[in-house]
């Protein structure tokens, strides 16, 4: 047999080179520099056939969903529930009618935590999060407990930025705990929570749980039915898909046992002046018009997704993740903040006497996106002695020669800073 032209690297390489040809923003250039876009944890840039689908669906199909005969409205609804199918294949999902649209994943933990839990938490119960979570698993949940007496509880995180599992089964065994919600992956450390077994902490003591994917989807295979949690969350716009609209995935049987959380049209089988026939889940909870171009866009992204090979996502992203990881340990005094082996190429960091803000601003004028603040992370961030921290957060479209951009950028943004203190 003759030797093979390439290489599996090459392929790979290759592979992403094509894939990043279809992000148009990342062709462009900032401050006169190339763009490198490493806050793709904020949001992620959209592909051309993401574009592509939404822009069909105006030009073409547009109408409402769900209420005319006419073809445009077949076809928009036919468009819809079809995203809807998608995206629950995607998720690993098997019955689509367990996906509920939202406009983001921070709708959908409110819809939880309005719909599920508010009619069921009572004074003195507890609900777990933990000091890792996104504000958007925090404060609704806090919200909640102040309205009912109940208590928010938190399973810490270790210096090394993993949760404490052996605190999270005591906490379980320990405390009337309503609802365990926690985060698929941290936004802040790039840390990958060991899901299945705290799904299953949480299930040996009959809690349900909640997992917010925000920051998973993008990177991890997602596999719905097997992980066994209640509900889980994520955003379109962190997975390649449009801004303005996520979803809420949810055990039929958990559905079907809750009230609607916003009343409308949609949602109604027969109203009179007196009462309402609410519909079946999932449409229950889709009160008034959808975001039903955000929809079709998002089953763009999720088919682009499922379009590569089975794990080249997490081989091409833990290259880059060692790759960042090593750039950063190489400047002296900056500190990443958490450590996990297995983490998605997810760093933030601080360094003394320099304020995160004004050197996104000296790495701006290079050209470089990162964030810097708590990112909806404060509790996290006073766990670790900071107010505050930069994070480079990349993506499946991102490239070693960036990394190394990224890292000279940074030096001479801190040089710079050094000669201006
Ligand atoms: C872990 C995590 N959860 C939830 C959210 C909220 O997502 P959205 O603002 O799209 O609702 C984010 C956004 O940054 C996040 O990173």
């Amino acid at each position: 047999m003759s030797e093979a032209l390439l290489s599996e690297a090459q392929i790979q390489r290759r592979l992403f080179e094509l894939v990043r040809e279809e992000f148009p923003a990342l062709g462009r250039q900032v401050h006169g520099k190339a763009l490198v876009y490493f806050d793709n944890a904020a949001t992620t840039q959209k592909p051309l056939r993401v574009l592509e689908a939404m822009d069909r669906f105006y030009r073409a199909h547009n109408a409402n969903v769900h209420r005319g005969v006419h073809a445009l409205a077949v076809e928009a609804t036919e468009l819809y529930e079809g995203a809807r199918a998608t995206l629950a294949r995607f998720l690993g999902a098997a019955d689509p009618r367990g996906v509920v649209f939202t406009r983001g994943a921070t709708e959908a933990v409110n819809l939880v935590a309005q719909a599920y839990l508010a009619p069921r938490l009572k004074p003195g119960e507890v609900v777990l999060v933990t000091a890792m979570d996104h504000h958007s698993n925090l404060v609704p949940w806090q919200m909640l407990c102040r309205a009912r007496g109940a208590r928010l509880m938190a399973v810490p995180v270790d210096e090394k930025g993993m949760l404490d599992l052996e605190g999270a089964a005591r906490m379980l065994t320990g405390y009337p705990v309503r609802l365990f919600a926690f985060p698929h992956v941290s936004n802040v450390l790039g840390t990958v929570n060991p899901v299945a077994e705290l799904i299953a902490l949480a299930r040996a003591q009959g809690i349900p749980t909640l997992v917010d994917g925000a920051q998973a989807a993008a990177h991890l295979p997602i596999a719905f039915d097997r992980l066994g949690c209640d509900f889980y969350v994520l955003s379109a716009h962190k997975m390649f898909g449009p801004t303005g609209i996520g979803a809420l995935i949810a055990r039929r049987e958990r559905l079907q046992e809750m009230e609607p959380w916003q009343g409308g049209g949609e949602m109604v089988l027969e109203v009179s002046l007196e009462e309402s026939v609410f519909a079946e889940p999932p449409l229950r909870f889709e009160a008034g018009t959808p975001n039903v171009a955000g929809a079709v866009g998002w089953a763009a992204a999720c088919e682009f997704l499922r379009a590569l090979p089975e794990g080249a996502i997490q081989a091409h992203e833990s290259a880059l993740s060692r790759a960042l990881q090593e750039a950063l340990t190489a400047i002296p005094g900056l500190r990443v903040l958490g450590e996990q082996p297995g983490k998605i190429a997810i760093a933030s960091f601080v360094l003394e006497g320099v304020h995160p803000q004004d050197l996104a601003l000296f790495l701006d004028l290079e050209g470089v996106a990162v964030r810097s603040g708590h990112h909806c992370a404060q509790p996290l961030h006073r766990r670790f002695g900071v107010s505050g921290s930069c994070r480079a957060s990349l993506a499946l479209y991102n490239t070693p020669e960036e990394i190394e951009a990224f890292a000279s950028a940074l030096r001479r943004s801190l040089h710079r800073l050094a000669q201006a203190a």
